[in-house]
């Protein structure tokens, strides 16, 4: 933000080793997401997570993402989503009930709640007794992405990560034909039997390849998501109250889709906790040819980091930024129309995520779980610090005081 009110919404910046073109801003965000001369490639995320999530569909540029993105469709179906849900669901309920009370650190187990139904929506009973296993080197692939030694050291995050990639391919490999085979109802089976008109389909390379970058997009991202979510619900007693009436009113879970849909107010404050702690707060691309970018001169092979995070504060945009309030999502106010990269926690265009209704609709679960069973509080004047060196997570855990209702 402070470089976006001094520079503008592009400028140069050195992070991670390497220069880079910040763009921020909804005009200069439209230039790079409408890519209209498909300059900017995703090539800027494989700096970061390439050795991890290779060929994985946000890695992927072009035609060859558009077909991918096709068949990965079929995967993201209403029935097939319903399936998936039935997993969230009896996870999650199973996993908030066995909540103890008292001082609480939502995000720690949040996270770990979130990998079990991962787990479960993935690849449902495929994981058998390997499930401890599949797990460890699945976070650590997560973690080596933000390694800041970026090779193979002995001990070190990168190599961890390195190895539990070779642990999940080969895990997901041997996985395949009894996969093909049959159809159940986890993303896993989902990918095996996606198929275009022409009856083209993934390769089994793909199918793995797939799976592992799937599994990190929705892991920790609903994680942060929901963790935020009960964050300004504990800072916030009254929204507390209106959402749980409103949960309460829907029933016990597990809900459906429809019930799902129609939890409105929920629906307000996820958005408005997207809005200010965006789980993806930079987004990553580099040129593949000289451009422009509002007039400013960028040279071929740049690496470009979008700020999402800076939209969804700027002033321009929203009223009293900094300020939780939901109700700047409602009908009648729709603040986020501003701009259209105003409100951008998906990203947009091409790459936009494909996983944003499923994940909308599990988050939507595990606060339905947690306001019909529960109600937290946090201190009057505690601030939750997010530490911002990976993806945003709150840098002690944030411990609410949890009370069963
Ligand atoms: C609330 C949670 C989520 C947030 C905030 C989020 C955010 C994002 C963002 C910002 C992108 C765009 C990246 C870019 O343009 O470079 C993205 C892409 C993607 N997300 Fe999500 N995501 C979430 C949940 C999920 C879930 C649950 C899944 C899958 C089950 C998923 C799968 C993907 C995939 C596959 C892509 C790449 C799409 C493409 O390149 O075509 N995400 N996500």
């Amino acid at each position: 933000m402070k470089r976006y009110e001094t520079y503008g919404p592009v400028s140069w910046m050195k992070a991670f080793g390497v220069n880079i073109v910040a763009a921020a801003g909804g005009d200069a965000t439209q230039v790079v997401l409408t890519n209209k001369d498909k300059t900017f490639s995703q090539q800027g995320w494989t700096y970061f997570i390439g050795p991890f999530f290779r060929r994985g569909l946000m890695l992927l540029d072009f035609e060859e993402h558009m077909f991918h993105r096709r068949l990965m469709q079929q995967a993201f179906t209403r029935p097939r989503i319903t399936g998936y849900l039935e997993h969230v669901a009896s996870v999650a309920a199973e996993g908030v009930k066995a909540w103890e009370t008292g001082t609480f650190h939502v995000y720690p187990r949040m996270k770990q709640l979130t990998l079990d139904i991962a787990g479960a929506v993935f690849m449902a009973s495929a994981l058998g007794n390997e499930k401890d296993a599949l797990n460890k080197a699945f976070v650590a692939t997560v973690r080596a992405g933000t390694s800041m030694i970026r090779f193979a050291v002995p001990g070190g995050r990168w190599n961890a990560g390195l190895q539990g990639r070779k642990l999940l391919e080969d895990f997901f490999r041997r996985n395949v034909p009894a996969k093909r085979a049959s159809d159940s109802n986890d993303l896993f089976s989902g990918l095996c039997h996606a198929q275009a008109e022409d009856g083209e389909a993934f390769s089994d390379d793909d199918v793995v390849n797939h799976m592992i970058f799937l599994m990190m997009a929705a892991h920790d991202t609903s994680t942060i998501t929901t963790t935020a979510a009960a964050y300004y619900l504990g800072k916030h007693p009254e929204w507390q109250d209106r959402v749980r009436a409103e949960c309460a009113a829907a029933g016990p879970g597990p809900l459906d889709i429809d019930a799902l849909e129609g939890l409105r107010d929920l629906e307000l404050v996820i958005k408005e906790s997207l809005r200010l702690v965006a789980p993806v707060p930079s987004l990553a691309r580099k040129t593949v040819r000289e451009t422009e970018i509002l007039g400013h001169y960028v040279p071929a092979n740049t690496m470009i980091a979008l700020g999402p995070w800076v939209n969804q504060m700027l002033p321009e945009y929203w009223s009293n930024p900094a300020h939780f309030d939901p109700e700047r999502f409602s009908e009648e106010r729709r603040e986020d129309k501003a701009h259209r990269y105003a409100w951008m926690p998906f990203g947009g265009g091409a790459h936009k995520c494909i996983g944003m209704h499923f994940g909308m609709l599990e988050v939507k679960t595990l606060l339905h779980e947690m306001l019909t069973r529960y109600k937290w509080s946090v201190p009057q004047d505690y601030k939750v610090r997010w530490d911002s060196t990976a993806l945003p997570a709150p840098s002690d855990g944030l411990p609410v005081s949890l009370q069963p209702l």
